[in-house]
């Protein structure tokens, strides 16, 4: 197993040695912002994507982000040559740095940037194949009125309570609904359904994260020519769907077997399994070392 590494404002070490001041904001109010990017190849998948979405992030908190996007490509590149594994998980999180105890953003000095390198697998092997159990949890997900679920900040605790309410019944993940009912995302992945081979998931203003692995499978999707709808959903369409499953940086493509102890139609699914083939494609298509093409004499 390789060792997590952290890249930390500029200075690569083991993950074990990175510290940070304890008035970190970042620490004290989840006063930040991150993102996850996996690594394939040796080269980040949809880093451009990522660090758009960073950037929105960051100014929706009014957080001045250190460096250009020049730098920020660099620091990604460095750390995965520094991991030395061709494959592997990302997580880039600014944070407002340290300051003054008190909520004042003003109080603070320079952000933070770290990047950790390391493995990640959301779900056994098992549950990948098989598919996980997932429920829909009591917990909501917060409305734009209170944290825009755009923003991919630092506070998760109400995903984690949610995910506290999926272990506790035994299964793999939980789906937050919005205040209205209506199905937003998993605690750390978009939801999809196929209803009549028709792919369908809720619109991002439901309340979910516009994920970058969502956008991909609905570009897939509309080249493979699967008709995609972005539509507003409840538990019953959860619950009926013929094929569920879940899409993010960390989960990759996963199968849904059972929402709330109904079992679905089929699992994993052949519309599932068609687009994570072409996944699996897009992934390699972007990220392998371009061939070289042989000369003819
Ligand atoms: C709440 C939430 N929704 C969805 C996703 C999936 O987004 P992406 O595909 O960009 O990783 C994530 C990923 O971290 C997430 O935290």
């Amino acid at each position: 197993m390789t060792e997590a590494l952290c890249w930390l404002n500029g200075v690569l070490m083991p993950a074990a040695q990175a510290r940070l001041p304890v008035l970190d904001h970042g620490l004290l109010y989840g006063d930040g912002v991150f993102e996850g990017i996996r690594f394939y190849n040796g080269r980040a998948f949809r880093l451009s994507r990522h660090l758009e979405r960073l950037r929105r992030s960051a100014a929706a908190i009014r957080l001045t982000l250190p460096g250009d996007a020049g730098s920020f490509d660099a620091a990604v590149h460095d750390t995965i040559a520094a991991y030395g594994r061709p494959e592997g998980y990302l997580r880039l999180i600014v944070t407002r740095g340290a300051g003054k105890l008190g909520l004042d953003p003003g109080s603070c000095g320079e952000p933070n940037l770290i990047i950790i390198a390391d493995e990640l697998a959301l779900v056994s092997e098992a549950v990948r194949n098989e598919g996980a159990r997932v429920i829909v949890a009591a917990t909501r997900r917060l409305g734009a009125d209170g944290l825009d679920p755009r923003i991919k900040s630092l506070n998760y605790l109400n995903h984690i309570l949610a995910r506290l309410e999926a272990v506790n019944a035994g299964a793999d993940e939980a789906i937050l609904l919005n205040a209205a009912g209506h199905v937003t995302e998993g605690t750390a992945d978009n939801v999809f359904l196929v209803r009549h081979g028709k792919l369908l998931t809720p619109p991002a203003s439901d309340g979910a994260l516009e994920g970058v692995t969502r956008e991909v499978i609905l570009e897939l999707a509309q080249e493979l020519g699967i008709e995609r709808v972005e539509t507003t959903l409840g538990p019953y369409d959860l619950h009926t769907a013929d094929e569920c499953f879940l899409t993010g940086t960390g989960a990759e493509l996963i199968p849904v077997r059972e929402v709330d102890g109904r079992p679905l139609a089929v699992c994993p699914g052949p519309v599932f399994s068609v687009l994570l083939a072409a996944f699996r494609r897009q992934v390699n298509r972007e990220t392998a070392a371009p061939q070289l093409v042989a000369r003819r004499q």
